[in-house]
């Protein structure tokens, strides 16, 4: 018996990857994030599975749940929206499975920021222009940042910043930024990126909260960065004519003459 978390994707149902999909269809138990988890994922799941929505449960519920399927012999499809590997709250779960000796293996999924990025057809890494992105939030109520984890630190970098669970206090998270990257620092905001009803706003630092009105629905990613507007970058040179490389040796001394 092995517990198999999946990273169910953004939300569009086929944005999830086939082992994913291959393992919803293979478990007799379904447990899944009903607050993002997209519904229509649970059609893979065999006629007769138990499927959970555990987004009413607590962790010891949760638990109790795979407990009970292990105690069965039953495999377990543990299902959280994007990947696994933020703000999945999936840490907790393995603690208590290694501590019940319950096997499990993690199944990666596309994250939200991704799907906000090609959502905007933007690469958010540009050659001389961003090198980097952070992924990152603000405080919420269930859960304060670390001492040295802000908005203005993340700032001064430079790079690009992908903010979630912050667009409920988007005011702060301009006024904390536009020191750092100026009022014409272009921002997009992406609400349930890859879902029938996304919807793009994109902006500057200064116009944002103008462009965005009234309507606010929680479920969205913030993306600010000189990269998200800039048109005037170099091109790699990883790709560049004149670029000796591995895959493809220029010149009649090229630096790795027995690549091919
Ligand atoms: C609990 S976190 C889950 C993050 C997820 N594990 C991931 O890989 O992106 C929820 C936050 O992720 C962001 N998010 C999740 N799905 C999204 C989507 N489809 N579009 C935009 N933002 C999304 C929002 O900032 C939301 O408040």
């Amino acid at each position: 018996m092995t517990v198999h978390f999946i990273g169910a994707g953004p939300g569009a149902a086929d944005l999830i990857t086939l082992r994913g999909r291959d393992l919803i269809a293979a478990c007799p138990v379904c447990l899944y994030a009903g607050s993002l988890v997209p519904e229509a994922l649970l059609a893979h799941c065999p006629p007769a599975a138990r499927i959970v929505n555990t987004a009413p449960l607590s962790l010891d519920q949760i638990i109790a749940e795979i407990a009970a399927a292990h105690a069965a012999g039953q495999d377990v499809a543990r299902l959280h929206s994007g990947d696994l590997s933020v703000w999945s709250a999936m840490g907790e779960q393995l603690r208590r499975l290694r501590a019940l000796n319950i096997p499990y293996d993690v199944t990666p999924g596309v994250p939200s920021f991704a799907a906000a990025a090609a959502a905007l057809g933007a690469e958010l890494t540009l050659p001389g222009v961003a090198q980097s992105v952070i992924l990152t939030r603000t405080s919420g109520r269930a859960t304060a940042m670390p001492p040295g984890e802000n908005l203005a630190a993340f700032a001064a970098t430079g790079a690009v910043l992908a903010i979630h669970l912050s667009v409920h206090v988007l005011e702060n998270v301009v006024a904390d930024l536009t020191p750092h990257y100026g009022a014409d620092c272009p921002v997009a905001v992406v609400w349930r990126a890859s879902w029938p009803d996304q919807r793009i706003v994109r902006a500057t630092l200064g116009t944002l909260q103008t462009a965005i009105g009234a309507e606010m629905e929680r479920t969205a990613l913030i993306l600010v960065g000189p990269s998200l507007g800039d048109s005037d970058f170099a091109e790699s040179r990883l790709y560049a004519g004149d670029y000796d490389r591995r895959y493809r040796p220029i010149g009649t001394a090229p630096r790795f003459p027995e690549a091919k």
